[in-house]
């Protein structure tokens, strides 16, 4: 069977790993008090509120592609999974005696404009990587099963999510490389530069957190990912996405000299 849309084998892509919560996972009446880990909660309050902000992203990432309908089916998926990440980190965090007050923030949503389509699925490519090996990462350090089965599907969806994206911005990118693959280097550069940051390539990088669950989130990052397998993640997949050999972060800057970007 063929698809009409991408979406229709996307879709079947995350259908054959569907995991369900009641299903899946132990219940939270069996959480091993004894193996909470009171860093690892705080985290996991941070990440709450983080999943939380997919709601402010959903309003510009349907507007921004609203002549895209094959994506926007897509985005159907991955806003649905977001908002379950928050819920069951929050309902994990509350079953372990957490406040759950703290986990629902108010919903921040910047002046974001038009930027370029590009930009926009480069910026989330990057925020679903890293978002995975954090998740990846604190899975394999946590003792407590019940949570360290939910962190594992969630790292599992957020690795799911980074594909997504980058489907559709190959996609873009072999339809209009002289277009695209500048922007896109520019973004893989500007990520590379701890001090430059995101913001003037697509402002929504950060800006759906308020500052201090946006400060958490790098503390987080910081603390348990890799940079260097990270970097190599992140450089893999926009070389892919560029059809261009990216394997370390300075192949950004090369290549945007050669391109002109
Ligand atoms: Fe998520
Ligand atoms: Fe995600």
């Amino acid at each position: 069977m063929t698809g009409v849309l991408d979406f229709d084998e996307l879709f079947y892509k995350h259908e054959r790993v569907r995991w369900s919560p009641t299903r899946d996972l132990p219940p939270f009446s069996e959480i091993d008090r004894s193996k909470i880990d009171g860093d690892m909660v705080d985290g996991l309050v941070v990440l709450a509120r983080t999943e939380f902000s997919s709601i402010p992203a959903i309003l510009d990432l349907v507007r921004i592609f609203r002549h895209d309908a094959d994506l926007t089916a897509w985005l159907s998926i991955w806003f649905a999974e977001e908002v379950r990440h928050h819920l069951l980190l929050r309902q994990w965090a509350e079953a372990a005696g957490r406040d759950p007050e703290g986990m629902v923030p108010e919903l921040t949503r910047p002046e974001l404009g038009d930027p370029p389509a590009i930009a926009t699925l480069a910026v989330n490519v990057l925020g679903e990587v890293r978002t995975c090996r954090l998740y990846g990462a604190m899975a394999a350090a946590c003792e407590e099963p019940v949570l360290a089965a939910l962190l594992k599907k969630i790292a599992g969806d957020e690795g799911r999510h980074a594909q997504g994206f980058a489907h559709y911005a190959r996609k873009l990118a072999t339809a209009d490389p002289d277009g695209a693959v500048p922007v896109l280097l520019r973004v893989g550069q500007l990520w590379c530069d701890p001090d430059s940051g995101l913001a003037d390539a697509n402002p929504a990088a950060e800006n759906y957190q308020e500052a201090e669950t946006a400060a958490a989130m790098a503390e987080l990052h910081r603390r348990w990912v890799d940079p260097e397998r990270e970097a190599r993640a992140i450089c893999s997949l926009f070389g892919d996405i560029a059809g261009l050999p990216i394997s370390t972060p300075s192949d950004f800057a090369t290549l945007r000299k050669q391109v002109r970007a």
